[in-house]
């Protein structure tokens, strides 16, 4: 029978692995050579590793990668990506040189604004509240001024304050819908700091408005939080070329390429099931530009499936079309992202991510996201409606296999010459691997 800890979180490092070998590892000693072997040499680096976040142990690697050749509005980037899942970098790079030779991919930000709520009730008049809440904002907005002061000068800051009635879903339950704009920055701190100062201003205003009787004298905030809900800071890439251009597959045209395409699009657009994974396919590109430069890859992927069923049905989030002998495909898509502060500032690797991007802000940084995630969408559609993607995609799994069987580097030298012209699988690989070692 296991016991609680108390007090987990102040013993040292050693004391933790000790703890957790102990109690969970049956003491195994390789245990601990595991988690120490990803410690980082440079105690500085692992310190800072360390304290992003609580009762660190060890350090979490994945892949961070490059899928170069992304043709953006006519200016070439490398685009780095962290992610553990082959085959997406290969697929990014392939999509990336597809669409260079054919114009590149084309974007639009299409807004910027972010969204925060305080959430409260109030049990008195309608007709009440909102007279109160036209004397309330301008106070809400001048109590916020020592936070909002600089943002303001980096052009950001409150956009608007509504009141919201939603009485007739939950009884007495008002909101405070704010917008922001927060530039650069993703701006959870920024909303979530303004928040909580209107729910404060909020409460004692209310218990001193001469309007209000003795019994409407109160209000009581159930929470105040920035939405992950971004549908107003949406960004849109597309790529598009003639017909003629589109296929580059022996024994399909463009134009039968194009109906394929349409058709699988048409699919994700109306049946749930398939969006699901088309649209993951999309986040596959999506998260590992987000992680890669340091962003919140939880929050982007919480607003990017709301948005994808916010006409009541999860659907896609990509679109194809042809107009006059034109192919035409895009996505739009919310990003809620920052070049500048958490982690941007702080870790290493991202900085040299962002430095690879050319130092973008935060709507350049938008733009390629979404251009990163319309070119894994592409790549993967491309691959289902002809070859199938096993095909591809056990070719880069290989590896994996390979190293699952121990495989030394002779072998697996062998083993990928062997597979260019073999079909990859599971069972196989380990007969070839027995074959060679007889
Ligand atoms: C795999 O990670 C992603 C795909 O399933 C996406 C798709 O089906 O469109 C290949």
């Amino acid at each position: 029978m296991k016991e609680p800890i108390s007090g987990f979180s102040k013993l040292t490092k050693e004391e933790k692995i000790n703890w957790l070998t102990k109690t969970y590892l049956n003491d195994d000693p390789k245990a601990v050579d595991i988690l120490k072997q990803y410690w980082n040499k440079n105690e500085k680096l692992q310190q800072l590793h360390e304290e992003f976040t609580e009762n660190t142990i060890s350090n979490y690697y994945l892949p961070f990668g490059i899928a170069p050749n992304f043709l953006i509005n006519d200016e070439l980037f490398a685009i780095p990506m962290a992610i553990e899942e082959s085959s997406v970098i290969a697929a990014a790079s392939k999509a990336a040189k597809f669409w260079r030779s054919r114009g590149g991919f084309k974007t639009e930000v299409i807004d910027t604004v972010k969204v925060g709520q305080v959430h409260f009730i109030y049990e008195g008049s309608e007709e009440k509240l909102e007279l109160f809440f036209n004397h309330l904002e301008p106070k809400l907005r001048a109590a916020a001024i020592p936070i909002t002061k600089n943002m303001e000068k980096r052009g950001g800051g409150i956009k608007s304050i509504e009141l919201r009635d939603r009485t007739t879903e939950i009884d007495n339950y008002y909101q405070l819908h704010c917008s922001f704009e927060t530039v650069d920055s993703m701006g959870a701190n920024f909303i979530n700091s303004c928040l909580e100062k209107f729910a404060e201003v909020l409460e004692k205003e209310v218990a001193v408005w001469e309007g209000f009787n003795e019994k409407e004298r109160h209000i009581e905030v159930v929470m105040s939080i920035l939405s992950n809900y971004v549908p107003e800071c949406v960004v849109r890439a597309e790529v598009c070329c003639p017909l003629d251009d589109l296929s580059d597959e022996p024994n399909l045209s463009g134009e039968q390429f194009a109906q394929k395409f349409l058709r699988a699009v048409k699919i994700a657009e109306t049946e749930p099931f398939r969006a699901v994974t088309h649209n993951k396919g999309i986040m596959n590109g999506i998260d590992a530009v987000v992680l890669a430069t340091g962003n919140d890859f939880r929050a982007i992927e919480a607003g990017v499936h709301a948005y994808a069923a916010k006409d009541g049905q999860y659907s896609s989030l990509t679109h194809a079309r042809v107009e006059n002998g034109i192919f035409k495909f895009w996505i739009e898509v919310p990003l809620a992202l920052g070049t500048v502060g958490g982690l941007t500032s702080l870790h290493p690797l991202v900085k040299l991510a962002i430095e690879v991007l050319g130092h973008p802000n935060a709507r350049k940084l938008m733009e390629i996201v979404a251009v990163a995630g319309l070119a894994q969408n592409f790549a993967a559609i491309k691959s289902l409606i002809t070859t199938g993607i096993q095909k591809g995609h056990m070719k880069m799994h290989l590896m994996n296999i390979l190293n699952q069987h121990h495989a030394t580097l002779d072998e697996k030298e062998k083993l990928i010459e062997y597979y260019k012209t073999n079909i990859v699988s599971h069972s196989d690989v380990a007969v070839q691997l027995e074959k060679l070692r007889q």
